[in-house]
């Protein structure tokens, strides 16, 4: 094992928070709304501010900015990401898919990240430069060649959702590859890219919470990450496509024929299957 000046740290206050959030997963937690389907639940709340706390300690001078309370800004050159809980919907509903996701960027570089399933108790941990681990033990993406032969991951987003294309992009590459799946947190959907459990994700409109620490994971296992045009990625472009790489100029050169309105296969016409039945 390399050696990790942050990860260590990192995922001993992940799994806390992993810890606190299985104290109420399952209970008939009470749901609050930031936005029509836009949830939050003491759960986040309260993972938030031990991580913060966490870290408060650990590292005073560096900026947070978190999902549920925003940005803390000094003016550091490291600033830390954090999702207290990606997943909120799933973790609502009783669904055990769902994680704590904290990355930390210094300057312009992710140079740490990991994110906490605790319902399997798998742990995702990268340091720039030193690989990506799950469990400790090194992770690498998939080596499936072709969109065609690969398996897929994408999320819709809670907020302006009737402004989301997103339907045309799922239905398109779902016909072009063995399936697009939507487990409903984007930070384990880029953790499993790393470790090979899909070939890709692509998702409008995250935040950089989300993104900052699955896609240092991605990159440390082998992956490539950019914008939909196939340009780098930016933790604020809000447009995210990982891959295993090998098939990721396919996918992106699907996402310009998409966008061009190339090629669509139409969306079936419910009203005319109804009327065949
Ligand atoms: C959400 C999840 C979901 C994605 C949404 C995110 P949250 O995060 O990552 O998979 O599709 O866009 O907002 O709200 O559960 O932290
Ligand atoms: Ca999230
Ligand atoms: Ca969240």
């Amino acid at each position: 094992m390399p050696k990790f000046e942050y990860v260590q740290a990192m995922a001993a206050i992940a799994r806390e928070a992993g810890a606190l959030l299985m104290q109420f997963f399952d209970r008939n937690i009470q749901i609050e709304y930031k936005g029509e389907a836009d949830l939050v639940t003491a759960a986040d709340r309260k993972s938030e501010a031990l991580i913060r706390e966490r870290i408060r300690k650990l590292w005073p001078s560096h900026d947070v900015l978190g999902e549920e309370e925003g940005l803390r800004d000094t003016g550091s050159e490291f600033r830390w990401y954090i999702d207290p809980l990606d997943g909120t919907t799933n973790f609502a509903h009783g669904y055990p898919v769902f994680c704590v996701s904290m990355g930390l960027q210094k300057g312009q570089e992710l140079i740490a990240g990991v994110c906490y399933d605790p319902t399997r108790d798998e742990l995702f941990a990268a340091e720039r430069g030193t690989g990506a681990y799950l469990n400790e033990r090194p992770i690498h993406v998939s080596t499936v060649p072709k969109l065609a032969q690969s398996l897929l991951a994408t999320g819709f987003p809670s907020h302006k959702r009737h402004k989301n294309p997103n339907i045309y992009f799922y239905h398109q590459i779902t016909l072009r590859s063995h399936g697009v799946r939507r487990p409903g947190s984007a930070a384990l959907d880029l953790c499993s890219v790393a470790c090979g459990r899909f070939d890709g994700f692509w998702e409008f409109n995250l935040n950089p919470w989300d993104t900052a620490a699955g896609v240092l994971i991605v990159e440390e296992a082998g992956g490539r990450i950019t914008d939909f045009s196939g340009g780098k990625f930016k933790l604020d472009s809000r447009e995210t496509v990982a891959s295993n790489a090998l098939i990721h100029d396919e996918l992106v050169n699907e996402f310009q024929q998409i966008f061009a309105g190339r090629g669509l296969e139409p969306l079936p016409d419910s009203r005319e299957y109804a009327r065949k039945t």
